[in-house]
């Protein structure tokens, strides 16, 4: 494409996205900017080689094992959603994270603590058409040189695919940890940090919600890359890790 023609299609999908707020009632800086988009983060080294046989959105039984995961049994529930909170359906959402242990299921984690036989170490399911997933895994646990947390990776058709993770709330290491902090927004960092609490429908367990906010439609995407749209609404760039 050459570049009146590039240039043209972002106006084009700038005036779209103006004339669609401003038809809802809504200042469109509001409108635009209603939902972060998520912040991606590095993928990390622990990604599975091969995905496990059970890899199911429940954590911490594993297939042919009686035995349930050491730790603290937590729900991880939240949507996957564009900046306009418009649910994307049939997203592939995928966890892995360490065990009770500090160890991921991964050949290249050498670390001496014993692995968790009883931890699935990944996780994946797909969104309904309301956009929602949910996980049961454990409450993540620190390992040396990071604060706890849970990789994320959603991908499907039509939108761009995010790797990100997830912070628990009021762990000292936030502050710390090297990958967090690269997130210099403040609200962008906020967002990649979740409060867990008491699960009202399971004793015991904890939960907490994680929404994933990100481009899901190509004339956005488009447009967001735009300097001057940046610059009118201030939606967050990706953070390249
Ligand atoms: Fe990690």
């Amino acid at each position: 494409m050459n570049p009146s023609n590039r240039d043209r299609r972002r106006l084009l999908g700038l005036l779209a996205a103006v004339s669609g707020a401003t038809a809802l009632g809504a200042s469109p800086v509001v409108r635009a900017a209603q939902r972060l988009l998520t912040p991606a983060q590095s993928r990390g080294p622990f990604y599975p080689l091969e995905i496990p046989l059970d890899a199911d959105n429940d954590l911490v039984q594993v297939s042919g094992r009686t035995g349930l995961a050491r730790g603290t049994l937590t729900n991880i529930v939240g949507r996957v959603i564009d900046a306009r909170e418009r649910p994307i359906p049939a997203a592939r959402v995928e966890i892995w994270q360490c065990d009770a242990n500090g160890r991921y299921h991964h050949p290249g984690d050498r670390r001496a603590a014993p692995r968790d036989p009883d931890f699935q170490g990944y996780g994946r399911m797909q969104t309904g058409d309301d956009g929602a997933y949910r996980f049961r895994t454990i409450r993540p646990v620190a390992y040396p040189g990071r604060a706890p947390h849970i990789h994320f990776a959603v991908s499907g058709p039509g939108i761009e695919p995010l790797v990100t993770q997830m912070y628990v709330a009021g762990e000292a290491d936030n502050e710390r940890d090297f990958l967090l902090g690269r997130v210099r927004d403040p609200q962008a960092r906020a967002s990649l940090i979740v409060e867990l609490g008491p699960d009202a429908d399971a004793s015991a367990e904890l939960i907490g919600r994680f929404d994933l906010v990100l481009v899901a439609d190509g004339r956005f995407a488009r447009a967001s890359d735009d300097p001057a749209y940046r610059a009118r609404f201030p939606l967050v760039r990706r953070n390249s890790v």
